[in-house]
């Protein structure tokens, strides 16, 4: 499904159906090229996730990951772009968050980790303020859901 994003807030507005989407086990992977709109769209997650619109929502690109305890329970941000691959991954503890809520960005390279129950996004860039949104949902677990 493509889903055109005129402006910031249609992108914040698909965040908060991202968040009623996911659940505990459930994974939303955020793929595009850098400066897409990954970690703006994560962050409308986690603020709908939180119910809080004012949450402070760091890129992980850095720290790798950020945890954050929702009402819903633990939700995992994790931006993979500095991971070499899946060995980097298991050593972190990557499959003791697999049964939490993960927003996940640069999913590539996850490789084999890459969770059942997860929702891909790939963001394309369409405009200063324009972005292109192509959701591909998994079976069983259909979005909007
Ligand atoms: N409709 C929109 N949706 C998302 N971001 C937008 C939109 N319009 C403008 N932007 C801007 O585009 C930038 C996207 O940056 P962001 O850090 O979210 O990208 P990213 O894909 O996470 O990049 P990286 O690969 O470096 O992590 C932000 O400055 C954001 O304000
Ligand atoms: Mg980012």
């Amino acid at each position: 499904m493509q889903r055109p994003l005129a402006s910031l807030a249609a992108t914040e507005a698909l965040g908060a159906a991202l968040a009623a989407w996911l659940a505990p086990g459930r994974a939303v992977l955020l793929a595009g090229p850098l400066g897409a709109g990954k970690t703006t769209l994560a962050r409308a997650i986690l603020r709908a996730l939180c119910e809080n619109p004012e949450l402070d929502v760091p890129s992980p690109s850095y720290t790798l990951l950020q945890t954050y305890d929702t009402p819903r329970g633990p939700a995992h941000h994790l931006d993979l772009w500095r991971i070499a691959g899946e060995g980097d991954l298991i050593e972190l503890g990557f499959e003791d968050w697999l049964a939490d809520m993960l927003i996940i960005e640069w999913p590539d390279k996850l490789g084999a980790l890459t969770p059942p129950l997860a929702l891909t996004i790939t963001l394309s860039l369409a405009g200063p303020e324009q972005r292109m949104a192509c959701v591909m949902a998994p079976a069983g677990a259909p979005f909007p859901p």
